[in-house]
């Protein structure tokens, strides 16, 4: 069987590994992928915004299975078009990818369908989000509609702060288009869990919850980054907020985009908040979060592949989805200055530990055919073991065994769990 992963990241190397342990799968290509995957599948020069590209391949090479993992294809129609060429992927359609694609549009849904989630108004017009803020409670949260690689969220503190907000999205457009419209909604406070759940738009099936570390740098000071590592299982998402989840949030999502004639089939993952008032939806993405599948998956005991057939197929309810109950933990390492400036072409060494997994983001191969770094976020180093505590000691142990210059990381992955856990 052959299988093409569309995207280039830690992620979709984390997919593609899980993917090779299908005895059916022979060929796996990666397009674009990157020079760190090179051992477990064939990267292929088509970049994942190429659509037209990625079908044409498709159909070409014989392809019997497409995951595609971006945002940027799934909202943009890539499973649409995949579909339309009679090869069965996994994803959702860019009608249900909207989930992720406009935050206007799923704060609307989460309104007209009761799912909790964060007061909101939203804006077309400067002047008016303007006058808005000027009497709003501080501070304030102010998002881009559309996609902004993970940055359109600004949290002001103060009026002015969220006035320059306004302007640096509306008016001076730093996200571009995606800053047409702008949700302004009310702050709240908790920790925050990501769920990842499978569903093919009648079945829901929640995977174990992750924890991201979303700033730059240790105590969570420092920029927003697209996450510099993620632990699993997350201590805040206890049995109880669960159950709430489900009957709240999850099944209430998969009813209403139903009801809007945009049935989701892929991976939903929810970005959620413990609020003292009970779980609330902070954002919804319309596929795997990344770094929470380099945590997520490796603790998935069912063959991947086998789930995700299930889920094109709409007989998820058939196929029992397990996960083992130990605990990982991915550190990312970066290149000095991420997520600012950066340089490339550092080369990268590698004592490899046993037990260890190390998947390729920012990484290509030098002409001499060695490793060297190409991204801000270069690799992700993930452990698993029976406590959280034991994964976070094996993951760093590796990381000190690989070595590139500038290489940064955090060195706090895991912290705040362990905290929470040992407070029981
Ligand atoms: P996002 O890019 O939507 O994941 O948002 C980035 C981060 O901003 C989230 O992980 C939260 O930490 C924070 N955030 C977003 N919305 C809110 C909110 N309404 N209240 C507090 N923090 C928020
Ligand atoms: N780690 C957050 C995301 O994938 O959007």
């Amino acid at each position: 069987m052959k299988v093409m992963v569309v995207g280039s990241g830690g992620r979709e190397h984390a997919i593609i590994k899980k993917i090779k342990e299908n005895p059916e799968v022979t060929e796996i290509y990666a397009l674009p992928g990157n020079g760190g995957m090179l051992g477990d599948a064939q990267c292929v020069d088509i970049g994942a915004k190429d659509i037209a590209g990625i079908t044409d391949f498709a159909r070409e090479n014989g392809i019997d299975y497409a995951i595609v993992a971006p945002d940027d294809p799934l909202v943009m129609g890539a499973v649409d078009r995949l579909t339309a060429a009679g090869i069965p992927c996994f994803g959702p359609t860019a009608a249900a990818a909207a989930i992720e694609g406009s935050k206007v549009f799923a704060k609307e849904l989460m309104k007209k369908y009761g799912i909790p989630t964060a007061a909101y108004r939203v804006f077309d017009s400067a002047e008016e989000a303007l006058e808005y803020v000027r009497t709003a409670p501080m501070p304030t949260v102010v998002k881009a509609d559309g996609l902004a690689l993970g940055k359109g969220v600004i949290i002001a503190e103060d009026v002015k702060e969220a006035e320059a907000a306004v302007k640096s999205i509306m008016e001076d457009r730093i996200f571009g288009e995606s800053g047409a419209k702008v949700v302004i909604e009310e702050f709240l406070t908790g920790p925050e869990v990501s769920v990842l759940a499978f569903t093919d738009g009648h079945t829901l099936v929640p995977m174990v919850s992750s924890m991201d570390h979303k700033r730059a740098l240790d105590g969570d000071e420092g920029l927003n980054t697209g996450g510099m590592g993620t632990v699993a299982p997350n201590p805040f998402y206890t049995k109880e907020v669960a159950a709430e989840c489900m009957e709240k949030i999850f099944l209430p999502t998969v009813k209403a985009m139903n009801a809007e004639g945009r049935t989701f089939k892929g991976c939903l993952y929810f970005g959620l908040m413990v609020t003292p008032a009970g779980p609330k939806v902070i954002e919804y993405n319309c596929r795997f979060g990344d770094p929470e599948t380099q945590v997520v998956l490796p603790l998935l005991k069912t063959d991947l592949l086998t789930v995700m057939r299930a889920v094109t197929e709409e007989r998820l309810a058939e196929v029992p989805v397990e996960f083992s109950d130990g605990s990982a933990c991915c550190v990312i390492m970066a290149s000095g200055g991420y997520p600012g400036k950066y340089e490339t072409g550092k080369k990268i060494s590698v004592k490899k530990h046993p037990g260890c997994e190390i998947f390729a983001a920012g990484v290509r191969l030098a002409p001499d055919g060695s490793a060297e770094t190409s991204g801000g976020r270069v690799l992700g180093v993930t452990a698993k073991a029976a406590t959280l505590k034991e994964a976070a000691d094996a993951a760093y142990s590796q990381v000190r065994d690989i070595d590139f210059d500038g290489a940064f990381y955090r060195k706090d992955i895991g912290k705040r769990a362990l905290a929470a856990l040992e407070k029981g």
